[in-house]
């Protein structure tokens, strides 16, 4: 039995497979406790962790993926940081990119992605994604049964994304191997979960996406890659070629890993209620709940992080300037003061938009209406296309004694693998 007062969160191998009866634990002492190893101040609460992300002047996001790793390059001091996070920006873990900037700055690079993200842009891709999906289960259907995340998963994720930017037809086979999503157990896009990995996929993105970008300035096409390359800031100054290609890039970190977790976790649901198979058969029209449901107990980004920047406080509690805040969106989206039965799956659940998985303020998920197409549309072909979805007993155990092994990292959510097997739909 795990003694929960000393739980190390971002260590403890238990507590990676399953965070839920530690994080019930935190909020049962308070929506705001500190933990005992890093000193990190662990939000549980669902209002709490609302109102920190949006408080972005007393919450800078330059640390939200590292959080205490590593330790701030400065001793804080006095009551308003914003000075010396300013003067260390820069040491910060992957200080480039949107998801750590802070205003001025993350409005300008959001401006620029939301250029490339236009309803019209998603519609087509979402167009393409009607295809993938049938082109995907083509590949898997045959064999009744598969390993879900490399099989499908992931190629599906990536695929979404290099279609999304408008990657020319003929590079697109050389990016699905560069980010290893052909071969199972390749490379990954690491900025997200802070692992290592063999080839830097976002170095190579960043090369390949200036290399496109500098084309296009020169001689403009008419495509996605030349409304990027010629998209302006608000004040109609034109960015450097690195400053549009950045975000661009970032949505592979952002969009590959969590969307092969949200999509394993709805077909890992399916697998283990064939009640729920049958009635989205019946009713695809409870799809979209269905995978907010999964969103929102699945939460494929555990825990996000904020700087205080300014002392403050949360819950009742005194946060000096410097402190480092842990959101934990899993433990949010399972608050019993915001949803009733927390633990329970319930895909007709009346409020389950509300959830937080994609984060709420200035740094609200910008892919977020990519991902729960992805959702959507796999749900949906996959229950059209195969008359049962099974979790295979011999790896994962009988039903009343599942064994799945989850990712061992305090950052994301997911399984590490998913055998399925199906019997085609006739
Ligand atoms: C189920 C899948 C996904 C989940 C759970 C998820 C979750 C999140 C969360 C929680 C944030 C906020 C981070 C923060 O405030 O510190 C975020 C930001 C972001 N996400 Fe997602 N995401 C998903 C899919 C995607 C996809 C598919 C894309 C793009 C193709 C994407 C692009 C981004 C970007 C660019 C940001 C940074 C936004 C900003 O800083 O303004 N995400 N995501």
């Amino acid at each position: 039995m795990t003694d929960l007062a000393s739980v190390n969160f971002f260590a403890d191998p238990d507590i990676s497979q399953s965070p839920y009866e530690y994080w019930d634990y935190l909020r049962e002492q308070g929506p705001v406790i500190q933990e005992p190893h890093f000193g990190v101040y662990a939000v549980t609460g669902y209002q709490e962790v609302v109102a920190a992300f949006k408080d972005h002047a007393s919450f800078s996001a330059v640390n939200a993926i590292g959080g205490p790793f590593p330790p701030l390059p400065f001793t804080p001091e006095g009551d308003d940081i914003s000075g010396q996070i300013e003067a260390h920006r820069h040491l910060f873990p992957i200080h480039e990119h949107m998801v750590v900037m802070d205003p001025p700055h993350h409005d300008r690079a959001r401006s620029l992605l939301a250029k490339l993200l236009t309803p019209r842009r998603l519609k087509a891709n979402e167009d393409y994604m009607w295809q993938l999906v049938d082109s995907q289960i083509d590949a898997i259907i045959g064999n009744g049964r598969c390993e879900f995340l490399s099989e499908y998963a992931k190629p599906f994720a990536t695929s979404a994304i290099i279609d999304l930017l408008g990657v020319p037809e003929e590079d697109r086979p050389e990016f699905l191997a560069a980010l290893g999503a052909e071969r199972p157990e390749g490379n990954r896009v690491g900025a997200l979960d802070g692992e290592p990995v063999g080839l830097d996929p976002l170095q190579y993105l960043d090369d390949k996406f200036s290399g496109y970008l500098a084309e296009r300035r020169r001689e403009p096409r008419g495509d996605v890659l030349s409304g990027m390359a010629t998209a302006l800031y608000p004040d109609g100054s034109t960015p450097e070629i690195l400053e549009v290609a950045k975000p661009a890039t970032f949505l592979f970190a952002a969009g590959q890993e969590t969307v092969t977790k949200l999509l394993s976790a709805a077909v890992q649901t399916l697998g283990d209620r064939p009640d729920y198979q049958q009635h989205l058969r019946e009713n695809p029209d409870g799809i979209p709940t269905f995978i907010e449901e999964a969103l929102r107990m699945h939460s494929p980004t555990k825990i996000d992080f904020r700087l205080v920047r300014r002392t403050t406080s949360l819950g009742g509690v005194h946060l000096p300037a410097g402190s480092v805040v842990m959101l934990c969106l899993g433990a949010a989206n399972r608050d019993p003061r915001k949803f009733e039965d927390p633990h329970e799956f319930r895909p007709d659940r009346k409020n389950v938009r509300e959830h937080i998985a994609f984060g709420r303020g200035i740094h609200t998920c910008a892919g977020a209406p990519l991902a729960r197409v992805e959702g959507q549309i796999t749900v949906r072909r996959m229950l059209d296309r195969m008359a049962d979805i099974r979790i295979d007993e011999s790896v994962h155990g009988p039903a009343d004694r599942r064994d799945y092994t989850y990712e061992p990292t305090f950052l994301l959510r997911g399984l590490t693998q998913l055998r399925i097997e199906y019997t085609p739909a006739s």
